[in-house]
């Protein structure tokens, strides 16, 4: 068993990395949330695949195991959605005891905990992620929400699970596009933190492709170190978290104004790519580094470029972000490969020619 530490102000809990969900109803007894109301929430995908086999290991430490399915993909990320959640909640007279379990993606994690974080003012949740994307990223860290009026996580809290139990397995059975979508996060953090992890993405590309046992298990770990590092620093987001948002503020925007077309992790790809070119125009990215990302991300199959989008309407959305300040867009901007800044100091014009650069007539 490989245990990797988060520790917050509000909330210190482990992430446990396994290759079955065996060791699930032991580490229920560990933290001390047997004997009590679980509820499995997945969408319908995951409901069908992994619900029965995460039910039966939670009747082994409680009676009550309750599940709620919802309809999947992101455009259920939305208060009606949640609305449902707690109509069955209540019904089923939850309380403050209750466990939620988000057994998902990141759509699935953000909303069963947003829902957790505000039900009763806050009942334990604990994150079951399955796909890539949510094994790397979202089911670390606390950021729960959903998505309002066409932006993106807008509604939300910052809220920590009890523990992360990642089943490697699970990916297995992930749709190639939706591990192609995860590796966007993965390579986000070679990018952002560290110009050794992206070399050994590089190194051992076919071997990730290929789903090779220990090292997309050595992926995951290095990837959940790198997030409980940050989130062990900075929680909420009050400096060095924003670092995490690298490619978001151009993804998110064209993720909304393509009314989810593309996936979020395919978005983010697009959006690093966007502000790699903009440090590059600044002199802060050379045109090889610049390269050596379009190729790994190419490598997975991640678009290096969309067309028939308005570049204006891309422009106009990135203002309903969550980081707006004053009016001023916040970037994360690299300085070559491994190292990233924050700033709102950033021209419309520059803005314009990145998101010229991926998206094209
Ligand atoms: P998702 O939850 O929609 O899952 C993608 C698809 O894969 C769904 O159709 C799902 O049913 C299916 N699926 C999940 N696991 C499967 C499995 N093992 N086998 C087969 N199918 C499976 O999407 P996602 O990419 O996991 O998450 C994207 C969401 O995460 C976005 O809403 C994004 O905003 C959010 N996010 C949140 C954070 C955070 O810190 N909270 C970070 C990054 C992204
Ligand atoms: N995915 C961004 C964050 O967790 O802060």
């Amino acid at each position: 068993m490989k245990n990797i530490a988060v520790v917050t102000p509000t909330k210190q809990y482990p992430i446990l990395l396994e290759q079955s969900f065996d060791g699930l109803a032991n580490v229920i007894k560990e933290q001390k949330l047997s004997d009590r109301k679980m509820c499995i929430i997945a969408d319908k995908n995951v409901d069908k695949l992994y619900k029965e086999v995460v039910k039966k290991e939670l009747q082994t430490v409680t009676d009550e195991v309750y599940c709620y399915c919802f309809s999947a993909g992101e455009q259920h990320k939305n208060l009606e959605t949640i609305r449902n959640f707690y109509e069955f909640y209540q019904q089923n007279r939850f309380d403050r005891k209750t466990v939620i379990i988000a057994l998902g993606g990141g759509v699935c994690g953000d909303m069963a905990g947003f829902s957790a974080a505000t039900y009763l003012r806050g009942i334990p949740f604990v994150q079951i992620p399955t796909t890539l994307l949510a094994q790397v990223d979202s089911s670390v860290g606390g950021k729960t929400g959903v998505d309002f009026h066409g932006a993106k996580n807008n509604i939300g809290a910052f809220y920590q699970p009890e523990f992360v139990y990642i089943n490697t397995s699970t990916l297995k059975t992930l749709p190639k596009r939706e591990f192609s979508a995860g590796m966007a996060e993965v390579i986000k953090y070679g990018c952002i933190l560290s110009k050794d992890f992206f070399q050994y993405l590089q190194q051992q590309k076919q071997d990730i492709l290929s789903m090779q046992h220990d090292v997309l298990s050595e992926m995951i770990k290095q990837c959940c170190l790198l997030k409980a590092d940050v989130v062990s620093k900075d929680e909420k987001e009050s400096g060095l978290r924003e670092i995490l948002n690298f490619g978001h503020t151009i993804g998110h925007a064209i993720e909304t104004v393509l009314d989810f077309q593309l996936l979020h992790g395919e978005c983010v790809g697009l959006g690093m790519l966007a502000v790699l070119e903009l440090a590059r125009e600044r002199g802060q990215v050379t045109e090889q580094e610049l390269k050596k990302v379009q190729e790994l991300l190419a490598y997975f199959e991640l678009p290096l470029s969309i067309n028939q989008v308005s570049k204006e309407r891309i422009y106009q959305q990135m203002f309903l972000d969550k980081k707006v300040k004053q009016n001023k867009i916040r970037f994360v901007l690299p300085k070559g490969i491994g190292e990233v800044y924050t700033t709102s100091e950033v021209s419309e014009n520059e803005i314009m020619k990145a998101i010229d650069f991926v998206v094209k007539i």
